[in-house]
């Protein structure tokens, strides 16, 4: 969303910066607000340090005491222009630094935020995002980095281990670029299938998306920089993205959104968060005192700072007393909110002190508490060839194979092979917009695309033509680009196997349809009509349709799967390892049996309002689908390998409080593979808005012919269902089934067991 997003502006900025400077003027503001603050500013908040002596200026330093003391020292030994350095935050890419001329800022970067040389507190260097160190534009050069697959890939892995693992690296490249806050940890629920962005995120389940960007969030911040958990909240369509409002009743928020960013807060820790565009049940987000201080703040008792999303600031006194602790993204004449508006806002009593105070506190708090005051980033050397690994294996473990009709693996079945379609002769499918992550080499398939932001459409130069080739050495594997359907068939005819790859860019800033583009079903259909054995490898941001599905022998979803993609994908094709990906989002039959057959607000005009009523609640994915008796394309969790499982031995108990699942896993086949039970909770008496919910989920390696004992502990929260009035999740007392299945379709096995009352307070 171009008008969303800060871009070039050949003047301005002269007071703004000037104040900063100390050569301006605080202007005279409007009428003082009628209103009162909605909320008082947290407990700890220091009195105005005008009234007090000033500390030392390197009492901070010492390490010896907490993040809260150090922050305290050094906020108060902040003058007031310092405190409001530490709040604004400038739109990062060179191009715009003609404005302000900010020498620190860093090539092809988010955002800049100055740092405050006297007291020797580090500046803010701002990167994108969840796959990577991200470029804001291809041109002047692109920073090259590791990529790993879409975040939706990573869902789709089960695999929290390893999803931290990919964070640990991803943050590793940011200090090494010489970025001390990277903006990833997007867990967004996937509500809309065409959703531009569900790429970025954890899909559509609260438990999986919380836990698994939870992990990302902790391997990111384990290099002692900051993450950011992003869009707060209900950002789930790009369609108008910063003029819907979003309704929903707010139990169900709690029990659906809301869940997804507590479980990822609670098990990442982020130092920041980013209030998202929309507006949410009339308010924006980044003014939303219930969203911002009630919910987030006072409830969940979040410690870090709250910023914008790039330009999502819209009211000094709102935003300020509402819970934004930093603007960002300012790159426009007059579009930021603090600098001198704050301080006039303040002089006003508008705004308390007090409020600057804590805003400049939890900022200072997150960057001392992660390490990055104390260990300043610095660009420095990256080892390419040991990241590749880490992606590679991401990518392996997260790709799903839906349909196999004895057609794969490729090892065991064929010698003469034809590839077809969507650029596997050179690269793999990226996703774009602020999240784009220019791969190592650069861009496999220039031109396509828009030619400003959010494109180009960039593919990672790593071929699953090529990688195949090398994996099945004694196969004869052909090529053709797809474009040509009957060359295309004609190849396949040839073949003892077709395998057709399809691609849907998608991208930051629009909605797409879930029907693949470019008339790529024909082509999947003119191939499947000359061999019944083909397989499609869809590269894709989340579900589409498959009308051609019952044609063809097998199916294996890749989404974005990384600067590594390709080996990864050759490799699960052949055989060479077990495909271990699992959905983490429901697939559809048809657009009739989504809540909303596309997002809301398409065609309106660009500066129109609008609302989007999410009557579903929290019966989001396989929840709808169960409530309303759908039976879906792919179900949530669904997932096939190479090997098979079976369980047994399923028990249920209550130990201190918490429900313990304990069962067998047995690996049936010929193989080592992976598995991933789930565990669905319902209740006996119903009344929940679906009929089951994930409660607890696994991911376990097992040899040919092992099996394992496991116990998985069902999340409390999915027992519950939340309650206003108590401002807490109450588990009713009574009977409740637990089943083990291996998808949200499958009936799998059950046991009942009988859970007294819990409150589950937010912590
Ligand atoms: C996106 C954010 C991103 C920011 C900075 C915005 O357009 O919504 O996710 O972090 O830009 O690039």
């Amino acid at each position: 969303m171009q008008n969303s997003r800060a871009f070039a502006l050949r003047f301005g900025f002269a007071c703004a910066f000037a104040f900063l400077l100390g050569a301006c003027s605080t202007p005279a503001t409007s009428a003082p607000a009628s209103t009162p603050p909605a909320s008082t500013p947290p407990a700890h908040s220091a009195a105005s340090p005008v009234t007090r002596e000033l500390p030392a200026a390197t009492a901070w330093q010492d390490k010896r005491l907490s993040a809260d003391q150090r922050a305290e020292l050094l906020v108060n030994a902040m003058n007031q222009r310092e405190k409001l350095t530490l709040v604004t935050g400038y739109f990062g890419v060179q191009q715009d630094w003609n404005h302000y001329n900010f020498k620190e800022a860093r090539p092809q970067s988010a955002g800049f935020v100055r740092g405050v040389s006297r007291l020797g507190f580090t500046p803010q260097w701002q990167t994108d995002a969840g796959s990577g160190v991200a470029t804001q534009r291809e041109a002047p050069p692109a920073l090259e980095r590791t990529l790993l697959p879409s975040g939706i890939l990573t869902a789709a892995t089960w695999n929290p281990a390893l999803a931290e693992r990919g964070g640990k690296m991803i943050g590793s490249e940011a200090r090494s670029s010489g970025f001390n806050v990277m903006l990833a940890g997007g867990v967004n629920l996937l509500r809309e299938p065409g959703n531009g962005r569900n790429f970025e995120y954890g899909g559509e389940d609260p438990l999986l998306a919380g836990t698994m960007v939870g992990a990302l969030v902790r391997g990111i911040q384990a290099n002692r920089i900051v993450a950011t958990v992003k869009h707060f909240a209900l950002n789930d369509q790009e369609t108008g993205r910063d003029r819907v409002n979003v309704l929903i009743d707010e139990a169900a928020a709690r029990m659906s959104d809301l869940l997804a960013f507590q479980i990822a807060i609670e098990q990442g820790d982020p130092g920041s968060i980013m209030c998202s565009y929309n507006l949410v049940n009339g308010a924006y987000a980044c003014q939303n005192d219930w969203l911002l201080n009630q919910v987030l703040k006072q409830e969940w008792g979040f410690k870090g700072y709250v910023m914008t999303d790039w330009g999502a600031q819209h009211d000094t006194v709102l935003n300020a007393n509402h819970g934004l602790d930093q603007e960002t993204g300012v790159a426009e004449l007059g579009k930021y909110v603090f600098l001198d508006k704050l301080a006039s806002a303040i002089e006003q009593k508008q705004v308390a002190q007090t409020r600057l105070d804590d805003m400049a506190r939890r900022v200072a708090r997150s960057l001392i508490e992660k390490g990055a005051a104390d260990d300043p980033v610095q660009p420095g050397p990256i080892d390419f060839a040991a990241h590749a690994l880490v992606t590679q294996a991401a990518a392996e473990d997260g790709i799903v194979l839906l349909k196999n009709q004895n057609v794969l693996p490729l090892s065991a079945k064929a010698k003469r092979i034809a590839v077809i379609g969507g650029h596997a002769d050179v690269g793999v499918l990226t996703g774009g917009g602020s999240a784009q992550v220019y791969p190592p080499g650069g861009n496999a398939v220039p031109g396509l695309g828009p030619k400003n932001w959010p494109g180009p459409t960039v593919y990672a130069p790593s071929s699953p033509l090529s990688a195949l080739r090398s994996e099945l050495p004694d196969a004869t594997i052909t090529w053709q680009a797809g474009t040509d359907l009957a060359a295309a068939a004609a190849a396949a005819r040839e073949a003892e196997v077709a395998v057709v790859f399809v691609t849907q860019w998608t991208t930051e800033s629009q909605d797409f349809s879930i029907t693949l583009p470019d008339a790529q079903d024909q082509l999947i259909e003119a191939v499947a009509r000359a061999n019944k054995r083909t397989v499609v490898v869809l590269e894709t941001g989340g579900p589409v349709l498959m009308p051609w599905l019952d044609r063809v022998a097998g199916v294996l979803e890749a989404w974005y799967p990384g600067s590594r993609g390709g080996p990864a994908i050759a490799r699960v094709l052949s055989g060479a390892v077990n495909p271990a990906g699992h959905l983490p989002v429901t697939f559809p039959r048809a657009l009739e049996q989504l809540p909303r057959a596309k997002p809301a607000g398409e065609g309106l005009p660009n500066d129109a309002r609008f609302e989007v009523r999410y009557d579903e609640g929290a019966a989001v994915g396989y929840r709808w689908y169960e409530k309303k008796g759908l039976d879906p394309l792919f179900s949530f969790g669904h997932g096939l390998g190479y090997t098979t499982f079976a369980h047994s031995k399923l028990a249920a108990r209550v130990e201190a409080s918490e429900l313990k699942v304990t069962f067998t896993v047995r690996n049936t086949g010929k193989r080592a593979g992976q598995s991933v039970p789930q565990i669905y909770v319902s209740p006996a008496a119903g009344g929940w808005e679906a009929p089951r919910r994930l409660g607890a989920f696994g991911k376990v390696e097992l040899a040919a012919g092992e099996s394992r004992e496991l116990t998985l502990t069902v999340e409390p929260r999915l027992l519950a269902n939340y309650e206003l009035e108590r401002k807490a999740f109450r588990v009713a007392p009574g009977a409740y089934r637990v089943t083990l299945a291996s998808s949200a379709r499958d009936a799998g096995q059950s046991v009942n067991v009988t859970l007294a009352e819990r409150l589950i307070p937010s912590k």
